[in-house]
């Protein structure tokens, strides 16, 4: 039997921002550790919401939220030391000019205490990061001349390069080009496949990450479904979610999902 704590344990957890709107309503749900987890689901279903709560970064109306078995409200800190976090969208101040090796490099400064100097290590790790993202060249590059999947690669270069148990991307392929978005996708399979590491990924487009992922975890406001990729593909389930032209086909013994979000149904009438 194992005696590790689930990665994320939610129990009964609803949100609520000031407005008065529920983000997530009564989520519970269970995911063991060492998985590489998919949270979908359509715009404005909580999947950013859920990120930010495991992170303490909102609070909880009901019920709770767990990461490693550490209570996301009361025992923030310690989770954002154990999580590497790319959000969905960066707060880089476009202005300053920053070079893209800073940028990778802040992956393992940020979490050492100050006065924070970057050691040799430091550098070899943030070189490898970018290296797996494809982007060796660019070390020297100011940031902000980086294309928006450029940048996208970047970031997930920082959380590489970083060390934690837990990596949490929130949409990391969005305005990225195919190439970019394969090269994500690659990189989190291999860093994956290579170390002892969780990650979670918010993603639109679940078909090409579906073989790459372990879990799914399916939002609207609550939990819709939770499990294997294949196993959640369920007809009614999704056009429940994303609406009656949402599609399942069946490839190599592998089940997709075809969804407005994914951009295919528009195209095969
Ligand atoms: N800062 C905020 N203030 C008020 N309401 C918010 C705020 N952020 C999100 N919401 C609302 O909470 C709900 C969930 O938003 P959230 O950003 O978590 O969705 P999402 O699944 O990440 O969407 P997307 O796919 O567009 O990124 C939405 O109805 C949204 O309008
Ligand atoms: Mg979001």
């Amino acid at each position: 039997m194992s005696t590790q704590p689930p990665l994320i344990e939610a129990e009964n957890l609803s949100v609520k921002y000031s407005n008065g709107d529920l983000a997530l309503e009564d989520v519970t749900f269970t995911i063991d550790s060492s998985t590489f987890l998919a949270v979908i689901g359509p715009n404005g279903s909580g999947k950013s919401t859920l990120l930010k709560t495991m992170l303490g970064l909102l609070k909880p109306n009901e019920g709770s939220i767990k990461v490693l078995g550490y209570d996301a409200k009361r025992a923030y800190k310690t989770i954002r030391h154990l999580v590497r976090y790319v959000p969905q969208r960066d707060q880089i101040e476009h202005t300053v000019p920053m070079k893209v090796k800073d940028i990778v490099l802040m992956g393992r400064l940020l979490k050492k205490p100050p006065p924070r100097f970057s050691t040799t290590k430091d550098s070899e790790c943030a070189k490898a990061a970018l290296h797996r993202v494809g982007l060796d060249e660019l070390w020297n590059q100011p940031f902000p001349e980086l294309s928006g999947g450029q940048r996208q690669r970047v970031l997930v270069a920082r959380a590489l390069a970083g060390e934690g148990p837990v990596m949490m991307l929130d949409e990391p392929m969005s305005g990225a080009d195919h190439d970019s978005q394969v090269r994500i996708v690659e990189a989190l399979q291999e860093y994956y496949n290579e170390n002892q590491v969780n990650i979670i990924m918010v993603t639109h487009d679940l078909n090409p990450i579906h073989m790459v992922v372990k879990d799914v975890l399916m939002l609207n406001r609550t939990v819709m479904g939770v499990g294997h990729p294949c196993a959640i593909m369920d007809l009614d389930l999704v056009k429940q979610v994303y609406g009656p032209t949402a599609k399942i086909v069946e490839l190599d013994g592998h089940k997709y999902c075809i969804t407005h979000d994914s951009g295919i149904d528009r195209h095969d009438h």
